[in-house]
């Protein structure tokens, strides 16, 4: 039975200290749950605050929106694997279409910083997903087919099994225009299928996939209802303690 995962992506918002108020009021509306799994993605500058703030026992884990592959060197303004770990973190997002679209990531990259993190102990969140264009031309398959290949060719089973895959549609990020929950679920299916003819059923029964893209408190509810939507990559949503309160809240409602 997979543990549903909800991430709070925060992108370019929040300074350390707007991070220590946030994570106060938000332990003040809700608590650990036995149902859910939670974990918020400050950028870097308010990983070390958040990460004192939250303690190093708390239910909510930490992440790194992003990494680089090599674990030192010359690379002005990027973050290694050893750098994140020492802060706390557990897991790191990897391949967000607006790295993809706004800083020219491609798959070769993705598939060194899954590696990367996967080698040092990181848990990658890699993010998949079509553009309205793929969509209306029905290569929403193709391309993420595509996307998963090349950043999780070759990996092992048991690397894999670390790896939480989150399906988020690129018209859906920030658009208020979510998918619907049979859109979503459909193409969690394919890729369930996907790690089944490249792994075993195995792990594509155990791997959790999250479905990303305009997720609010209105409509999480309908989302995991399918019960191959395993949890939310939250990003507008998750910036204010109410609403993200009210997300977990009811992500945290057991399955049936
Ligand atoms: P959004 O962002 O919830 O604001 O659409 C989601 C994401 O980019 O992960």
């Amino acid at each position: 039975m997979r543990r549903p995962l909800i991430v709070g992506n925060w992108k370019m918002n929040k300074t350390a200290s707007e991070a220590v108020a946030f994570i106060r009021d938000l332990c003040g509306r809700v608590s650990a749950s036995p149902h859910a799994d939670v974990v918020l993605a400050p950028p870097f500058t308010a990983l070390e605050s958040a990460s004192r703030a939250l303690g190093s026992s708390s239910w909510i884990s930490l992440c790194a929106q992003d990494i680089h592959w090599e674990p030192h060197g010359a690379f002005t303004g990027e973050v290694s694997a050893p750098m994140l770990l020492d802060l706390g973190c557990r897991y790191v997002i990897v391949g967000h279409s607006e790295r993809r679209i706004l800083f020219g990531e491609r798959d070769e990259h993705i598939q060194k910083k899954v590696r990367s993190a996967l080698r040092h102990g990181l848990s990658p969140i890699l993010c998949v997903g079509e553009s309205l264009g793929d969509r209306e031309a029905g290569q929403t398959e193709t391309v993420v087919t595509a996307q998963l290949k090349g950043s999780l060719a070759e990996l092992s089973m048991r690397d894999l099994a670390t790896v939480t895959i989150a399906y988020e549609p690129v018209w859906a990020i920030g658009t208020g225009r979510t998918a619907t929950t049979e859109q979503a679920a459909s193409v969690h299916r394919s890729i369930r299928l996907f790690v089944e003819i490249g792994w075993n059923s195995e792990t594509a029964s155990a791997i959790r996939i999250l479905y990303g893209g305009s997720v609010t408190p209105q409509n999480i509810k309908s989302l995991l209802v399918s019960d191959t939507i395993d949890g939310a990559l939250v990003g507008g949503a998750c910036l204010d303690p109410d609403s993200f309160a009210t997300i977990l809240r009811l992500a945290q409602i057991p399955r049936a």
